[in-house]
């Protein structure tokens, strides 16, 4: 070999090991099939507003203290328990005076829901955190928050479930050894967070109280020595936090840079959703700044809501809200309106599919999803029929 053409080849090997870098955080990245992405299940029956096992059961006032909220708490806590025993569950407490509690303390309970993948060691999994509020807004009185943020729950818990028996399988092959080239690490947690909303008026104290609880806990809460992740906090590949979601129409803006990709990975499952028919909302693209390169996000300062204190402490957040510049949140938003007959159902089942889509691509699901779709039904329905059994007593 000449020096010419040896320099040549090293130039050229370098040059790939720098495209190779370049591209590698993508390239882990696959994306669904058309055929799963087809195969992904709609929320059936139980998204019914009036006795949907899942939906319903949170169209109720639930202020933080209250009977409401209680009853709400141990459905999503029961739901976790029955349809999905495989996930972790803790709850995180926290008290806290508020403006209207005349000096007395008021209980907050954050409901976290974690899968890891089999053997990994606590502190070096990577977790997907799918995020939704569940308290609801004292006044106007009787409130109800559909959209703010029952239906946001709702989509979510579809999601844990759709994905559910596709884990399993996934790790399971992985444990056979046919997995190699799935990152081992990466496991979800969902947060259903408590006293997002104000008492009085929104102010840095009167909000998020579940919310800063909890960031300030796991900002301190150091995980094992040598972990690859030094507190739960910094476990948090991704922040999605969902809300205000369920009228018809939305828009929704990439608010960070250093997330924009994962806001397009959003974008990108909403057109092919739309495109194989899967949706059946009107076809007003909901993503509204997917075409945008990354540096046209403008930072806006960010809306307040539960990613704050997260992302004050550096953790990576993509905000789906639907909130435009002239537009605003959608009509019904902290209205006696805000209520289950005022949801455009078309529009919440479509948000359903498409969250299950994106966390099924993030934990790379794809082979495994048109595997589990049996066993799933089977589940759905042992949990309506124990949720019957309860009505009755
Ligand atoms: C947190 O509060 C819930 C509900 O009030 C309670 O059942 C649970 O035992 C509490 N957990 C801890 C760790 O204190
Ligand atoms: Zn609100």
């Amino acid at each position: 070999m000449s020096t010419v053409l040896r320099s040549l080849c090293g130039y050229f090997i370098l040059l790939c090991l720098g495209l190779l870098l370049l591209l590698s955080p993508g390239q882990a990245y696959e994306e669904l099939s058309d055929e799963t992405l087809k195969l992904l299940p709609r929320p059936s029956h139980d998204f019914d507003i009036h006795d949907g096992a899942i939906l319903s059961p949170l169209l109720q006032t639930r202020v933080p203290g209250t009977a409401g909220h209680d009853a709400v708490l141990e459905h999503l806590v029961s739901f976790i328990r029955t349809t999905l025993p495989k996930w972790d569950i803790e709850l995180q407490n926290s008290t806290s005076k508020t403006p209207l509690s005349n000096g007395k303390d008021v209980p907050f309970v954050n409901v976290i829901a974690t899968r890891d993948p089999p053997r990994a060691s606590v502190g070096d999994v990577e977790l997907l955190t799918l995020v939704a509020h569940y308290d609801s807004k004292l006044t106007p009185e009787g409130f109800i928050g559909a959209i703010d943020s029952a239906a946001p729950c709702a989509m979510i818990m579809h999601a844990m479930r759709s994905i559910d028996a596709a884990l399993d399988k996934k790790w399971a092959a992985m444990e056979k050894g046919m997995g190699s080239t799935f990152d081992e690490e990466v496991g979800i947690q969902v947060l259903f967070l408590d006293g997002e909303e104000a008492f009085d008026h929104w102010t840095d104290e009167d909000s998020l109280y579940g919310a800063r609880s909890l960031a300030e806990t796991w900002d301190s809460q150091m995980n094992p020595a040598m972990s690859t992740f030094k507190t739960k906090l910094s476990s948090i590949s991704l922040f999605v936090l969902l809300d205000l979601l369920g009228s018809k129409n939305p828009s929704i803006v990439s608010f960070y840079q250093t997330t924009h990709w994962a806001y397009q990975r959003l974008g990108s499952l909403e057109r092919r959703l739309r495109s194989l028919n899967k949706f059946k909302a009107p076809s007003d693209p909901w993503f509204i700044d997917t075409s945008k390169d990354f540096r046209q996000i403008v930072p806006m300062g960010g809306i307040q809501d539960d990613h704050i204190p997260f992302l004050a402490r550096g953790v990576e957040i993509v905000h789906v809200i639907d909130f435009a510049p002239f537009k605003g949140f959608p009509e019904v938003w902290h209205t006696m309106d805000d209520d289950g007959e005022h949801l455009d159902m078309d529009t919440v089942e479509d948000w359903s599919v498409l969250v299950t889509a994106f966390a099924a691509e993030w934990m790379e699901l794809g082979d495994f999803l048109a595997q589990s779709e049996s066993g799933k039904a089977r589940r759905d329905e042992v949990f309506e029929a124990d949720l019957d059994k309860k009505t009755e007593l």
